[in-house]
């Protein structure tokens, strides 16, 4: 095929990115939103009024950069950086150590081990629904809840208790969870405000968030030390801690160093619960809004479950809600934008991407683009049943795509239809009237700015 004409990008002038940076930092998505609809749907711009960078929500320029032409877009130095904090696993990893370590860790999330994870999900989700059944019932039907909050919650100890299985004592898991939040919210301004460094610095801010990572080492350490002490003789938990202690690399026989053991354990909580709870909290909301959807959910439950609870087996059956989860991460992506960086000069239909380049796939974007999702801000869970067009690839990438895909997607995906099938089976739900409305607040995850209450009501 003969090489494509060369082609420049539109490019958002350095002044026009600077005059609009503090609204960019409050919230980018609807500047960005506007460059792309003004523009065209792949340009240049500069971050912060600083980093040159390209912004794309074209899916086929996406499939390039993570899947087709992988090997040339490693993450960039943003994406690593918060290996200082939270250690080298494998979100935060790169190249031939990347790659031999997602090997290992990746039969540890097959399906069949999901499977095996989802008494415990249940479990954890039962015990974080009982206590607002009681209250529910106490107060005359219904109780309110605080959507965001209840969700990080209950992902936090359904990933946590995935991990550890053992008890976690309630005060432990509050504070692993005070912790994380501590330090990515640091790292996260440290990122987007650059120019507080000097003062972060002489302020002993990044020493302080250094000791908080150490502090959570520690206490994730103490939990490896014991598993590692356990008498042999009883059995093993068949958690995601006992599939790292077992893991063994191909090449050598060896299994991980401690040290490694603890970075990718962090790794996993990280990961594994920020996502899932904002894309749980976006479909409260949602919900809230369509009692139709919420209808169709329960049709579905009386016709696949009657009366009992969900099974992994049962999953495939209840369709319908899993594309309520779809279409809420197609609406609020859980990550929203991701980075990487061109390693050599490369090009894609004529676009010249020099050597260095700064690429942000701008997963957002792509989900609400006209062209490929019809009236792209309706909630529609049918654009996944039989409603399901022929979209091209990479138009639905919650989990990013390519080698470097989200590990735990069917572990999100169960944990997910499972919380909204439990639900549902207990509680209607509506909106509280007299909030503000809920805005979007896109740090390294689209969350809401505010939490909002929802209202449980029990099913009679
Ligand atoms: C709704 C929930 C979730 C969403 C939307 C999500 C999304 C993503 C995305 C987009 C990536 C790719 C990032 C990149 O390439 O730069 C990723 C990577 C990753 N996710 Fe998830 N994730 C979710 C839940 C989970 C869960 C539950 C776990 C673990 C229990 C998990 C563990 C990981 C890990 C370890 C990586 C790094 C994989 C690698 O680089 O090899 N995620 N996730």
């Amino acid at each position: 095929m003969p090489a494509a004409a060369s082609r420049s990008l539109p490019v958002i002038p350095r002044a026009t990115s600077l005059r609009n940076s503090l609204r960019l930092a409050a919230n980018p998505i609807p500047v960005l939103n506007r460059y792309l609809d003004e523009h065209g749907d792949t340009l240049v711009m500069y971050l912060g009024g600083v980093r040159k960078t390209l912004l794309t929500r074209d899916p086929g320029l996406i499939q390039h950069v993570l899947q087709k032409n992988h090997r040339n877009y490693p993450k960039s130095p943003l994406s690593l950086g918060f290996a200082r904090y939270l250690g080298h696993g494998l979100l935060t990893s790169e190249g031939g150590y990347w790659l031999q370590q997602r090997r290992l860790i990746q039969p540890g999330f097959h399906r069949q081990r999901v499977a095996g994870l989802t008494e415990l999900m249940s479990s954890v989700i039962e015990d974080g629904l009982r206590p607002l059944e009681e209250q529910a019932a106490r107060q005359g039907g219904a109780v309110e809840v605080a959507a965001h909050e209840l969700m990080t919650r209950l992902t936090f100890r359904i990933v946590a208790r995935s991990v550890f299985s053992s008890y976690l004592p309630e005060p432990e898991l509050q504070r692993m969870a005070e912790l994380l939040t501590a330090v990515q919210a640091f790292y996260v301004r440290s990122v987007r405000q650059p120019y507080l460094r000097p003062w972060f610095a002489l302020a002993g801010r990044f020493r302080h968030h250094d000791q908080l990572a150490q502090e959570l080492r520690q206490l994730l350490l103490g939990y490896i030390r014991q598993r590692q002490a356990a008498d042999p003789a009883t059995p093993a938990p068949d958690d995601l801690l006992q599939m790292l202690l077992d893991a063994r690399y191909e090449s050598s026989g060896e299994a991980m160093t401690e040290t490694q053991v603890l970075d990718e354990a962090v790794i996993l909580l990280v990961a594994g619960h920020e996502t899932s709870a904002n894309a749980l909290a976006w479909m409260w909301l949602l919900l809230a809004q369509h009692p139709e959807v919420v209808s169709r959910v329960q049709a579905e439950i009386n016709q696949v479950l009657g009366s009992r609870s969900p099974t992994f087996a049962d999953l495939p059956r209840l369709s319908y809600a899993l594309h309520v989860v779809q279409e809420t991460m197609r609406l609020y992506p859980p990550v929203w934008i991701m980075d990487r960086q061109a390693a050599a000069a490369d090009e894609y239909q004529g676009i010249p991407i020099p050597k260095g380049t700064l690429i942000s796939s701008y997963l957002y974007g792509v989900h609400h683009a006209a062209q490929l999702w019809p009236d792209p801000e309706v909630f529609r869970p049918e654009r996944f049943g039989a409603e399901a067009g022929a979209q091209p690839p990479f138009a639905y990438v919650p989990f990013g795509g390519g080698p470097r895909q989200c590990i735990g997607n069917q572990f999100a995906l169960t944990e997910m239809q499972l919380l909204l099938l439990e639900v549902v089976r207990r509680f209607e739900v509506e909106w509280v009237e007299g909030q503000p409305p809920v805005e979007l607040q896109p740090l390294i995850t689209l969350r809401p700015r505010h939490d909002f209450r929802v209202r449980f009501r029990l099913r009679r």
